[in-house]
């Protein structure tokens, strides 16, 4: 479907930076949109899009297994963007010659710029740092190309067309990644200088679109919501309340394994708010069912049947709802379109999955469209509390899978105390916006210590803290080692039934952020 806004349309030939790109466009203001390399010609079309952006991809355009595109595009009347593999596919199909380089080139290189017009517009000619990935290179140019810049080991490190009106331009390396210096600018002169898109997707303009398109699909129907204390329900949730007001109903299922005093400060907010919702208490049954399982993957599938059966039951309550609202972002939207297909299940981690098939509920995804980033600009938009729209992820099974081992009320109290004394002090010395995601694990072990004269035989908590873009790759973060020494003090003094602290020095892969 065409937005309001220009787009920028991008062809997705399996590149690990496909949404870097989207995303980098988007911070120019412009709205991109990922397409699957097999997407049709009228597919493509339907976007009415500015400009095309070929991305990067592992195949070689000289080998016959590479993907189906639709080759028609290339003589559609908008600006092309090639980048590396997209570069080759059209020097290919436009007439020139791809072939393997003698040295593959990973990593930096040193780019020289040789036309500072268009792509290159503002640039200094360098050389400045570019990085590359690319195992073929161009061996000779389609008529009518001219090579814009070049590297030691790439003669034509970019290109674009002298003659079709200026509409190919391609580029060796990859403009989207930090690594690459005026990488932004690169990209900004294509889609504002090059394609003239205009700078119009704010999360302003996209809020108002929204939710005139949400009254429109709910008409007068009841809507229920699921909350979990995250972001990305309660910014759903919000936009929905916007457009429809006391049609939603929120649901916050407390199911006795949250942080401290989580119950509390939602109430406060969801009343901020004036939403209509309603807390349910539902700790014993959730503990109950945990029992004294200790598996981490039988935690997350009684917790997601718990949580279906509650939720199930309060919907019922309500009676006649037609609609769910759920926070699904474009990357699981991206994911579950790309002809890599679906990445392994490492983790259950959808505890949701089944109920609206189950309930007969039409979903509302109102946040499909958005990356993480753009939905906390979102939540600032709807004036949610910055503490809210800025705070880390948190589990689904919450501090089931933080309480290592088996799970008790005694266990979940050591850890809620010692996890809000480190996010506490994360907060008073600055370091939690430096960090994505913070927390603390309690260990299913004891250990001997000694307090005042006394032997102690105690638990042990884990403090884990890291940097990352998306969760999928992540490095434990190098928090002071003055701060973490004030953390253990305090853990270890105020929280009863503690006498040791360790901090976790392991990056994902190969671990993963949580324990379990
Ligand atoms: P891992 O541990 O897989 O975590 O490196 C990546 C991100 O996902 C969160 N996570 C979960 N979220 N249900 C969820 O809703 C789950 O079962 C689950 N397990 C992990 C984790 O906190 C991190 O942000």
């Amino acid at each position: 479907m065409a937005s309001c806004h220009d787009t920028i349309v991008i062809l997705d030939f399996g590149s690990q930076y496909t949404q870097l790109i989207a995303r980098r466009i988007r911070e120019c203001r412009v709205h991109s949109i990922i397409l699957p390399a097999s997407a049709t010609l009228q597919q493509i079309r339907e976007h009415c899009p500015k400009g095309i952006i070929l991305s990067g991809g592992p195949a070689s355009v000289t080998s016959i297994e590479r993907p189906k595109w639709a080759k028609a595009v290339l003589q559609e009347d908008v600006p092309i963007l090639g980048i590396c593999y997209g570069m080759q596919l059209v020097a290919h199909y436009m007439g020139g010659k791809v072939g393997q380089a003698k040295r593959r080139e990973f990593g930096r290189a040193e780019l020289q710029v040789l036309d500072s017009s268009d792509l290159f517009k503002g640039l200094d000619k360098g050389p400045f740092s570019v990085w590359m990935s690319h195992g073929d290179r161009i061996e000779k140019l389609p008529q009518g190309f001219t090579p814009i810049a070049r590297t030691e080991n790439s003669p034509v490190a970019a290109m674009k067309s002298a003659n079709h009106a200026h509409r190919f331009f391609c580029l060796q390396f990859h403009p989207e990644v930090a690594h690459t210096v005026h990488g932004k600018q690169i990209l900004k002169n294509f889609v504002h200088g090059i394609c003239g898109a205009k700078s119009t997707w704010t999360m302003g303009s996209f809020l108002n679109n929204s939710i005139d398109a949400i009254r429109e699909q709910v008409g007068r129907d009841k809507v229920i919501c699921g909350l979990s204390g995250g972001v990305d329900s309660m910014v759903a949730a919000a936009m929905t309340h916007r457009a429809i007001g006391k049609q939603l109903t929120c649901v916050f299922i407390d199911n006795g394994l949250m942080r401290k005093d989580e119950a509390k400060q939602l109430k406060k907010v969801f009343g901020a708010q004036h939403f209509n919702y309603r807390m349910i208490n539902a700790s014993d049954p959730f503990l109950q069912a945990l029992g004294r399982t200790s598996d981490p993957e039988k935690k997350r599938k009684i917790i997601g049947r718990q949580f279906i059966h509650a939720f199930d039951h309060e919907a019922t309550k309500i009676g006649n709802v037609r609609y769910l609202v759920q926070g699904t972002l474009y990357p699981d939207v991206i994911e579950s379109i790309s002809h890599m297909g679906p990445s392994a299940t490492i983790k259950t981690h959808h505890n949701v999955g089944g109920l609206p098939a189950r309930m007969k509920l039409k979903l509302i995804e109102p946040l499909r469209e958005l990356f993480k980033d753009e939905v906390r600009g979102l939540g600032k938009e709807l004036e949610l509390p910055e503490d809210m729209v800025l705070r880390h992820p948190f589990p689904g099974p919450g501090l089931a899978i933080r309480v290592l081992g088996a799970v008790n009320l005694e266990r979940l109290a050591i850890l809620r105390e010692a996890d809000v004394i480190f996010i506490e002090e994360l907060k008073s010395n600055g370091l939690y916006r430096k960090t994505w995601q913070a927390f603390a694990v309690l260990l299913p072990i004891r250990t001997v210590g000694v307090m005042g004269d006394q032997r102690t035989y105690e638990h042990v908590i884990a403090l884990r803290a890291v940097t990352s873009v998306d969760g999928m790759t992540a490095d434990w973060t190098q928090l002071p080692h003055d701060f973490l020494g004030k953390v253990s003090n305090r853990i270890i003094n105020e929280v009863k039934g503690v006498n040791r602290v360790v901090y976790d020095i392991s990056s994902k892969p190969p671990s993963t952020i949580e324990w379990e």
